[in-house]
């Protein structure tokens, strides 16, 4: 079956008509991409991109990666699906191999087709090894669109499908340059993080089943809290019961840099982690991995799902860590995430809307304000970047409550040369718009 040629307008008419209306595109011209090929994508009209988004974070290791695809490509001919009910030799490989590049202890996994799914699914573990039912999360957070995901979800434009799973209290992120108390770290004491007592005090039963964070936030704004921040939650968590989950559907599979798992950069072992998007580089999967101890408490109890581990998700993900290895991308994540850091606040030196330049690896964020003073959100600013940007072959992303921090999650399979364009990109796009706003 040949793919159908349809331009933009016939796509959107029929998007209109058969789509959900809450779908959403970017872009003020929403982009028709046809073709991916590592860090570039391809539109309808053969224009090359640099993806620096990596489709929502997704593609880790590189769009349609050659190491990867001739062995999907022979298990879609082969075998594409059976289900765990039957025995199938990849899943087994793969949950071995994945459990080699866990923390200390993680070694049991559940394969599922989504980051919401394994969220949930940690949340039922936690539940049913403790005993308990209540959670905390973050503020800012996001964990995914089922209903207990978005329960943890710490962010109003995200949370609209009352009632919520009851029993969740959402902790003051480590987000410094927005701090709730209007204080300074270090001398703050790290006041957001010891909240999490008096919230489990006041707010909750007393007992927790557990606490769910991304490591850093991703569609928060990439909130990227102080070194102590986890450490700190951690154990008032543990002191009150509860496991520590960390949601690392964006930070995993080495983005953050030189470690595989962003929770690492914290000096932390979370109970269990959940995963999806850079784990299957493009295809439905998602894991959760723990303990035997945690993962004991599910047994006697069915859980089922009819398409996670299929035997061509799993070929993908097997794909995704052997290349992770042979090509060092979380080393590489390292390399050009300090190049681009070094390269943005350049940036913020020459131009006024950058308030924050933050992150770790290929997991950053550009934080855009009208005024550095008053730190007021520059969201339209944000939207007419991203455009702008887009006209130079430069693909960003958005984030934050008020949309107006740029977020630059590339592949992390990409070089010098990208980071330079990257960096042009942004620096041409924002003397557009300095200079329309000073005409
Ligand atoms: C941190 C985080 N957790 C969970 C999810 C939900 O994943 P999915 O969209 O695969 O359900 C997302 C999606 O963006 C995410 O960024």
């Amino acid at each position: 079956m040949k793919e159908k040629k349809l331009s933009a307008a016939e796509i959107k008419k029929l998007r209109e008509e058969y789509l959900l209306p809450s779908t959403m595109t970017y872009f003020s011209s929403p982009l028709t991409i046809v073709r991916g090929e590592m860090q570039y994508v391809f539109d309808d009209g053969g224009k090359k991109y640099l993806d620096a988004f990596g489709a929502v974070v997704t593609i880790s290791v590189g769009h349609c990666h050659p190491d990867i695809i001739p062995a999907v490509v022979e298990q879609v001919k082969t075998l594409q699906h059976m289900t765990t009910l039957y025995f199938h030799p990849t899943i087994a490989i793969y949950a071995q191999k994945l459990a080699g590049v866990m923390p200390k202890g993680l070694k049991v996994s559940f394969f599922t087709n989504s980051g919401c799914e394994a969220n949930e699914l940690a949340a039922i573990l936690a539940k049913n090894h403790t005993g308990q039912s209540e959670f905390l999360a973050l503020r800012h957070s996001f964990h995914g669109r089922t209903l207990m995901a978005m329960s943890l979800t710490g962010q109003s434009a995200w949370r609209h499908s009352l009632p919520y799973v009851f029993g969740v209290s959402h902790v003051p992120a480590g987000y410094c340059y927005r701090c709730p108390y209007r204080i300074t770290y270090p001398s703050c004491d790290l006041v957001c993080a010891r909240q999490a007592e008096e919230i489990i005090k006041y707010s909750t039963s007393g007992k927790i089943a557990g606490f769910i964070a991304e490591p850093i936030q991703g569609f928060g704004g990439v909130v990227c809290p102080p070194k102590e921040y986890f450490g700190i939650v951690y154990e008032i968590v543990r002191k009150y019961g509860g496991l520590c989950i960390a949601d690392e559907v964006q930070t995993g599979f080495g983005r953050t840099g030189d470690r595989m798992w962003g929770i690492e950069q914290w000096g932390c072992v979370p109970d269990i982690i959940a995963m999806a998007k850079g784990i299957g580089n493009g295809v439905p999967l998602g894991a959760v991995t723990t303990t035997r101890a945690i993962a004991e408490s599910m047994r006697g109890k069915v859980h089922f799902n009819t398409y996670g581990g299929n035997p061509v998700s799993m070929t993908q993900g097997l794909g995704v860590l052997e290349v992770i290895e042979k090509y060092n991308y979380a080393h590489n994540a390292k390399v050009m995430g300090n190049a681009l850091i070094k390269g943005l606040k350049a940036l913020q030196e020459k131009h006024r809307l950058i308030g924050e330049v933050r992150g770790m690896g290929l997991m950053l964020g550009v934080e855009l304000v009208r005024d550095r003073a008053t730190k007021e959100p520059a969201p339209k600013e944000t939207l007419k970047i991203m455009d702008l940007c887009k006209e130079r072959g430069v693909l960003l992303g958005k984030g934050a409550m008020a949309g107006n921090v740029i977020r630059i999650k590339p592949p992390l399979c990409i070089t010098g040369a990208d980071v330079d364009h990257i960096l042009k990109a942004l620096d041409e796009s924002l003397t557009v718009i300095e200079n329309a706003d000073k005409a």
